[in-house]
């Protein structure tokens, strides 16, 4: 490893750190609960392993689902989805199609049906196994 991979090693370290004693909660979120550093980038990363999905999600759910600052649940927090999944999937590819709160309808994705809202939303509830596969992949 050379010095500039452990500076940026340390770096990494002490955002991380950072991450682990800031308190969200106060913010204004749509969010229900608070989700850790870990899992506010790896939601960034995710993306669907089926083609068509994948560009499906790049181009509409992605700009709010992988991003903390949009108080979209985020894509792989599972403790988040499943409070939403409780609500049952009629209920939440309704809501993706008519637009619930901070989420405007369709959710962007005007030629969606509600078979795709249903496999994006199966994407982003369980996508912490995905990000598992890819993680065992690299370290190879
Ligand atoms: C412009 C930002 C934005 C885009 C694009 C977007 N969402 Fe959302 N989404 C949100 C926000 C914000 C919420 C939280 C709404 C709330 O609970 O107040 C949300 C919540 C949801 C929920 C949970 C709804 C509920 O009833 O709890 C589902 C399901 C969902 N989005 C699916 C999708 C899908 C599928 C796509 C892509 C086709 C998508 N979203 C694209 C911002 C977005």
């Amino acid at each position: 490893m050379n010095t500039a991979c452990k500076s940026f090693s340390l770096l990494v370290f002490f955002i991380l750190m950072a991450g682990c004693s800031e308190d969200q909660s106060t913010e204004n979120t749509s969010q229900v609960l608070t989700p850790t550093f870990e899992t506010i980038m790896a939601a960034e990363a995710f993306m669907p392993e089926d083609e068509r999905l994948a560009k499906i999600y790049d181009r509409s759910c992605r700009t709010c689902h992988a991003f903390v600052d949009a108080e979209a649940p985020l894509t792989g927090f599972v403790a988040e989805w499943d409070i939403r999944l409780a609500k049952g999937m009629t209920t939440l590819v309704a809501n993706t199609r008519h637009g619930v709160g901070g989420m405007p309808a369709m959710g962007t994705c005007f030629d969606c049906s509600d078979a795709d809202f249903n496999a994006l939303v199966d994407f982003m509830a369980t996508a912490t196994a995905i990000a598992t596969a890819i993680v065992t992949e690299d370290a190879k």
